[in-house]
């Protein structure tokens, strides 16, 4: 699937410190990609990229608060003088984990617009920030990490919900704004997928029930994302724009 030139591409991965955007970073790591792994979590994300060194991959930490755009734009910077370019950018970083389930009359109004904020508004300032030096180079690659909680329309989590759907809108309207400069826009929708984090509202119950719902039914893993990421990132899926790809087992459609 890879060609020589893309196992050179930089590759610039949000919410790196742990889960799937781990997963990511070892994926592209192992690869051969240069991988920037960002993160609010500094100790988390030095971590992960000692750990995708010591597989022997390239990769380096860089601090960022996706919700703040200064900081997205010194991200930008120390990874421009760390590789001097950045070709691939997978916006998975978000407000997920540490989400409590509830109805959501609920949920208080500063999580809402917190959630909003870093999900919705942190995935285009990453978008915005890094998009001349895709331009420049007449070619780039945005993966922006939506959910299929979209499609199960999954209850007790509206703000994330609402904030998951709006990435999916902003990902067909940039695709339409940026085809021309030869840069792809994808989303990617994953299932509900077991990581190294616990999730204190999500109960056994509920776990079985999605599990019992998908065509394949098993639990699903980080492994199970990073080869949709690895060719919506390589030159193979060039024309293929402002697509949402569900990854949840076969348990919802399009
Ligand atoms: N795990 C799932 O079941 C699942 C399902 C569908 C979609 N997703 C999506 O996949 C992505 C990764 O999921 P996960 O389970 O690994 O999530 P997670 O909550 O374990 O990890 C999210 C990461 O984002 C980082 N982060 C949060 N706010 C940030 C900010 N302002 N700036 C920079 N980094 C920030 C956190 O520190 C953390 O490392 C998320 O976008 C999530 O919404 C996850």
């Amino acid at each position: 699937m890879e060609t020589s030139r893309s196992v050179q591409r930089v590759v610039v991965i949000t919410g790196a410190a742990q889960g799937i955007g781990r997963a990511y970073a070892h994926k592209f790591g192992a690869l051969g990609y240069k991988v920037a792994a960002l993160d609010i979590n500094t100790e988390g994300v030095a971590n992960v990229a000692a750990e995708v060194q010591a597989n022997g991959g390239q990769c380096i930490a860089v601090a960022v608060d996706i919700g703040n755009e200064s900081s997205v734009q010194n991200a930008h910077q120390k990874i421009l003088e760390a590789y001097g370019q950045a070709d691939i950018l997978i916006n998975n970083a978000a407000i997920f984990s540490t989400l409590k389930m509830r109805p959501f009359e609920e949920i208080p109004m500063d999580e809402w617009t917190k959630v909003m904020h870093v999900n919705v508004t942190g995935t285009l300032l990453m978008v915005k920030a890094f998009l001349p030096t895709m331009r420049k180079n007449n070619w780039g690659r945005i993966i922006n990490i939506s959910s299929a909680a979209v499609t199960m329309g999954r209850p007790h989590y509206l703000h994330y919900t609402t904030s998951k759907a709006a990435v999916i809108g902003m990902t067909r309207s940039m695709a339409k704004e940026l085809g021309r400069d030869g840069i792809t826009v994808n989303a990617i929708l994953p299932g509900a997928t077991d990581t190294e984090i616990s999730r204190e509202t999500v109960t056994a119950a509920q776990k079985e029930a999605q599990i019992a719902m998908r065509s394949i039914p098993r639990e699903e893993n980080p492994e199970d994302l990073t080869g949709v990421a690895v060719f919506l990132a390589s030159e193979d899926s060039r024309f293929i724009t402002g697509q949402s790809l569900i990854v949840d087992g076969g348990l919802t459609f399009l």
